[in-house]
């Protein structure tokens, strides 16, 4: 497969051909991004929660989203690939910001990062795009603030909060950064904002306007279920497929059927005899 660049998404947005995008969290899903013809590849935060089981994402620290980025970029060669920087990370300071940004590069093996915030994250987008890393901003539902936001809820919904979103694209564009997800927005809106940037829109909950779209594998697959946002898609059942492997492997092994004879090894009659001589 060739390899997807900025300037491939940025031609894709451009010529009105829908980009796509979808998270990995490992070597192996990370691997099947790219042999499904994916143009990019996010190693979200999301997989603190789909992944490691916490209830929120912010726990995740740099240096375990680090380990993720490095595994996922083992199997994710094609695929444009993006590190998602962690929640307390980059906050306060653009200084801060640009020493995690060069690690998520140098240690994590992605080709660009991605942090949450409009305006009020402007400066820091400059500084990290200034020193060579490539920055995808993140604005509407930023999962990072859903304790300040009041929960994982639609934004921009009133016409002012929308005007706001649309400033904060605007402003993230102008600090330089690729790209803006647009998460949970009204899809007129978010058709809008679109329409009124150069760079592309990734959107998720924000319907078919944006320039490409993006989701958690973990709920595309059905791995993650414990509860299935408004705005994903099962596309597969593998949650249920893993547990119909693992019951069958548990019913055979109880039942004397596996392991069988395929499944084990030979030994040499003559040294056998001796073994029991
Ligand atoms: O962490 C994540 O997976 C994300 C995407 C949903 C955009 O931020
Ligand atoms: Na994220």
């Amino acid at each position: 497969r060739p390899k997807v660049t900025i300037r491939t998404m940025r031609r894709m947005a451009k010529q009105k051909e829908p980009i796509t995008m979808m998270t990995a969290q490992d070597y192996p899903s990370g691997l099947m991004v790219d042999r499904a013809g994916i143009d990019s590849c996010l190693v979200g935060d999301s997989l603190a929660m789909v992944a490691l089981g916490l209830d929120s994402t912010n726990p995740i620290t740099v240096d375990e989203m680090l380990h993720h980025c490095r595994a996922v970029a083992r199997g994710c060669k094609a695929p444009f690939l993006i590190g998602d920087l962690p929640f307390g990370s980059y906050e306060s300071s653009p200084d801060d910001a640009v020493k995690v940004a060069l690690r998520f590069v140098k240690e994590g093996n992605v080709e660009a990062v991605k942090l949450e915030g409009g305006k009020e994250m402007a400066e820091t987008i400059r500084r990290i795009t200034t020193v060579g890393v490539p920055v995808v901003a993140h604005v509407g539902l930023t999962p990072q603030r859903q304790a300040a936001l009041g929960g994982f809820k639609v934004q921009a919904k009133t016409a002012k909060q929308a005007r706001a979103l649309l400033e904060d694209a605007i402003a993230v564009q102008d600090a330089g950064a690729f790209a803006v997800v647009l998460e949970a927005v009204p899809e007129e809106i978010a058709t809008y904002i679109t329409e009124q940037l150069e760079i592309p829109t990734i959107g998720i909950g924000a319907g078919k306007g944006c320039s490409g779209q993006v989701l958690v594998q973990n709920d595309a697959l059905g791995v993650f279920d414990r509860f299935i946002p408004k705005f994903t898609k099962q596309y597969a059942k593998l949650g249920q497929m893993m547990v119909e492997g693992l019951r069958e492997y548990h019913e055979e092994v109880k039942a004397g059927l596996f392991p069988t004879q395929q499944n084990t090894y030979p030994i040499n009659e003559a040294e056998l005899t001796r073994f029991f001589e």
